[in-house]
């Protein structure tokens, strides 16, 4: 039984995001992580060109998917997961508290029907909990602070960390949205960098600093030596209020009143209307005191 799956990464460079297939090399099985539905906010398209892109390589590889998992409701980019559901019959994952996150954003749309139990994906994952892809030992991490349902997948030997630590070079996530902490950031980071050191480490966003080409992997201890929050830091009260200053700065990402809608609903598009058009909803001075972008 292997503790150390292959793991492919796909960056898309419109939203910086970075998207996983990882995959069991005994079985062929693999999960993919954080999968992006196409939108252009300037002229409302949307497409599947990456998440095309991943089914294409899943089907060269000869992989069977076992999983789609979302590490938390993302707030640039929709999610792939319902349309790779639909495509591959694979079941949907994401962490449990994102019912809270549901919650939450259910009266910023004021949405009274919309229903927040979590029921738009197959599997709501505690901390904790246990699951295999193929032969590999998978379990979850609940990484709170960057958002109320942030989660940590850790598969074998490599922990898909998303938006807590990105880069080195690169620093940490912010935790200004709603729901976000800066101080259980730090807490889940700690225990990130609690796992055992030769943990490949995946983050889920590289902007590139400087316009070097874009990377997302680390290990532990890389982080731990270069990450320019974690070596400037050395409590959490320091972390805080760097992360508390620096977060004042950041406009609101430009998608986050469009994405979170589709996200809290597992990646679904709004129903189409009477004349068979979907249509965003936007609320207005929902998100007062952010920078203007
Ligand atoms: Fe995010």
């Amino acid at each position: 039984m292997t503790h150390t799956p292959d793991v492919f990464g796909f960056f898309d460079p419109r939203t910086w995001s970075v998207q996983y297939v990882v995959a069991d090399p005994a079985t062929g099985c693999c999960a993919i992580i954080d999968p992006v539905y196409d939108f252009d906010e300037k002229s409302g398209q949307t497409a599947t060109t990456n998440a095309d892109r991943i089914l294409e390589f899943v089907r060269e590889r000869g992989y069977r998917v076992q999983w789609i998992l979302d590490t938390h409701p993302h707030a640039d980019h929709f999610s792939a997961a319902t349309y790779l559901k639909a495509v591959t019959g694979a079941p949907t994952g994401i962490g449990a508290k994102v019912t809270e996150v549901q919650k939450l954003w259910k009266g910023i749309y004021n949405w009274p029907d919309f229903p927040t139990d979590g029921s738009q994906w197959d599997r709501l994952f505690a901390e904790g909990e246990t699951f295999k892809i193929g032969g590999v030992d998978a379990s979850v991490m609940f990484s709170p602070g960057h958002t109320l349902a942030s989660v940590t997948y850790v598969i074998g030997d490599a922990a898909f960390i998303h938006d807590t630590l990105f880069m080195p070079d690169s620093g940490t996530a912010r935790a200004d949205f709603p729901g976000g902490s800066a101080k259980a950031l730090w807490r889940s980071i700690q225990a990130i960098l609690a796992l055992p050191d030769d943990t490949r480490l995946f983050t889920g966003h590289d902007y590139q600093p400087g316009g070097r080409k874009p990377l997302w992997e680390s290990t532990i201890g890389m982080q731990k030596a270069n990450n320019i929050h974690i070596v400037k830091c050395t409590n959490e009260a320091e972390y805080i209020a760097v992360r508390e200053e620096r977060d004042a700065t950041l406009p609101m990402p430009k998608l986050i009143l469009h994405a979170l809608q589709v996200n809290i609903n597992g990646g679904r598009l709004p129903e189409p209307e009477s004349n068979g058009r979907r249509y965003l909803k936007i609320p207005i001075d929902a998100l007062p005191g952010s920078p203007w972008g």
